[in-house]
């Protein structure tokens, strides 16, 4: 599929689907969704010695970037495995502009360790991140009982309703740890019935600028 790098309002890039008409991330702020959905509303209520996250999309890496950068500033330690059926190619990764974008240049040369690590290998990014990248559609996914942490970034159920399933959310309850959490973007009634009858507690919170509400569920 074709595929398109655009600015979005809070100058950071995102890639843009012509044929869906969709993007990685929001129109209103790749970077300003990334810290309120994933950071602010997720990573933020864990303090455990090690968290262990599992990322539904590692798509551009923008992601896993904010969490290593929150990670120094709070000085955790996280175990981060990002599932991606589609890698975006090198030439893609070098038109991001995340480094600057969240004035990280001590840490551009983790952001290039992202995208170059192997697949399928766990990697030590630094002292306290580890990343491991899956080349795995999301349906295949069969951990069970590992992670405290999931980011629910799949595309929007518009161009992708299957991803935003029982089926879906039955797998990603399995991979939870009790106590677990799982955020995303998404704050449709159809995808909040989905994870409730799956067993989630689930709870609407206020979204990002340019969304009203976003979803949280609890294992
Ligand atoms: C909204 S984007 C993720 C954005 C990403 N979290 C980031 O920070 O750039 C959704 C991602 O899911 C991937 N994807 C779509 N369908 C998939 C599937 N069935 N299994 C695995 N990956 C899939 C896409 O290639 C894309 O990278």
């Amino acid at each position: 599929m074709d595929r398109k790098i655009i600015i979005t309002n809070d100058g950071s890039t995102t890639i843009h689907l012509p044929e869906w008409d969709e993007q990685y991330h929001s129109k209103y702020g790749a970077i300003q969704e990334a810290k309120h959905v994933f950071i602010k509303n997720g990573l933020s209520l864990f303090s455990n010695d090690v968290i262990s996250i599992l990322e539904i999309g590692f798509g551009t890496g923008l992601n896993s970037f904010v969490t290593f950068l929150e990670c120094e500033r709070r000085d955790l330690t996280v175990d981060y495995v990002g599932v991606e059926a589609y890698p975006i190619l090198t030439k893609e990764i070098e038109q991001l502009n995340y480094v600057s974008a969240l004035k990280a240049d001590n840490f551009s040369a983790i952001f290039a360790k992202m995208h170059q690590q192997e697949w399928e290998l766990k990697n030590t990014i630094s002292e306290k991140f580890s990343l491991t990248k899956r080349k795995q559609f999301f349906n295949e996914i069969t951990d069970d009982n590992c992670y405290n942490l999931i980011y629910f970034d799949a595309f929007g159920a518009r161009v992708q309703p299957e991803l935003w399933t029982e089926d879906i959310f039955k797998i990603m309850y399995k991979a939870l740890r009790k106590g677990g959490v799982l955020v995303t973007y998404s704050a449709k009634g159809s995808v909040r019935r989905a994870m409730q009858s799956v067993g989630f507690v689930v709870e609407r919170l206020a979204g990002p600028p340019g969304k009203r509400e976003m979803l949280r569920a609890t294992k």
